[in-house]
């Protein structure tokens, strides 16, 4: 996607030089441009720097004797439809092209990271990338050789493939809080890199399409220094860690960066407790606020 904007750019600067009446670009676009022309040029020498470090550091923990986690030939012979988890997480592509190229980019590396995690996670969560267009497949495909990854691939939208009963949209724009993981559900999360422009656009389409929606309840249980959105590998993260019986405290404490200043409320029950490893009808707090401003959040099915 990225190399196709650069084409288009380049096309069309060209054609401004040629045809007066267009308009050229900005200084500050032609800056943006040739920054692009030079990454994309040392592209394959950065990936072989990549390579050899990678392979430096596999040969170092070789003789120091550290695990290098599970061979590639035991993970081929891996299913994530064998995984003992049932629980489904499904990452929503159909924002896709809301993204500008870089964007898009940093969203493939995070559903690449969720994947390299998953398919080495002794229990597996279900996973599915849903909702992508002939354009974004196209991109994808171009990045790696993702689509023979072992996880569900489907072009079309998520609420053509669930039932609508089953879907939560996970959203930090959602007034309903989920509580703990209901395993008869599927927790989408918007595949988007968005640095925040696009607030409540997720929310927005859950509503739309008439599903569920829900926030992770980073507020009841967390003090943050920053913003409460986080990364799609992040959310993944936490869902994987709450499949694996760990608690919210635990999930959130080990997933989200030191940076953005997380720290646990002191005595809030729930935080430590184990119950999402629990299979709950009751997951989702709906209209709830942070439990100091309002200490009667409706609990509904
Ligand atoms: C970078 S965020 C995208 C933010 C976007 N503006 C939106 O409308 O949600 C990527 C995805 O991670 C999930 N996410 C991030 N923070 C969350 C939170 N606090 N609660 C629930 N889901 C969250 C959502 O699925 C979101 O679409």
């Amino acid at each position: 996607m990225s190399e196709e904007s650069d084409v288009k750019l380049d096309l069309q600067n060209e054609s401004a030089t040629e045809n007066p009446s267009e308009k050229p670009l900005s200084k500050n676009q032609l800056k943006k441009l040739e920054k692009r022309r030079m990454w994309l040029e040392t592209k394959s020498e950065r990936k072989a720097k990549e390579k050899l470090k990678r392979k430096l550091k596999i040969q170092h923990a070789r003789e120091t004797g550290q695990d290098l986690g599970p061979s590639r030939k035991l993970l081929k012979s891996l299913k994530m439809t064998e995984s003992t988890c049932k629980l489904k997480v499904c990452f929503d592509l159909s924002l896709a092209d809301v993204m500008m190229p870089p964007e898009f980019s940093k969203t493939f590396k995070q559903l690449h990271r969720c994947y390299s995690i998953n398919r080495r996670a002794p229990a597996p969560l279900q996973l599915y990338i849903t909702g992508y267009s002939d354009a974004t497949k196209q991109a994808m495909s171009k990045m790696s050789g993702c689509f023979n990854w072992d996880l569900n691939f489907n072009p079309q939208h998520h609420t053509d493939i669930f039932d609508k009963d089953t879907i939560i949209y996970l959203t930090s724009d959602s007034p309903n809080v989920i509580e703990s993981l209901d395993y008869d559900k599927v927790y989408i999360i918007g595949a988007l890199v968005d640095h925040n422009r696009l607030k409540n656009i997720c929310y927005e389409n859950a509503q739309q399409d008439g599903v569920g929606h829900a926030r992770l309840p980073l507020d009841l249980y967390f003090k943050f220094k920053t913003r409460k959105v986080l990364t799609i590998d992040q959310v993944y993260l936490i869902f994987l860690r709450l499949s694996e019986g760990r608690s919210w405290a635990e999930a959130v404490m080990d997933t989200v960066p030191k940076r953005k200043g997380v720290e646990l409320l002191e005595q809030v029950d729930g935080a430590l407790d184990n119950s999402s490893s629990d299979v709950i009808a009751d997951c989702v707090i709906e209209n709830a606020a942070s439990p100091k401003s309002d200490e009667s959040a409706i609990i509904d099915a």
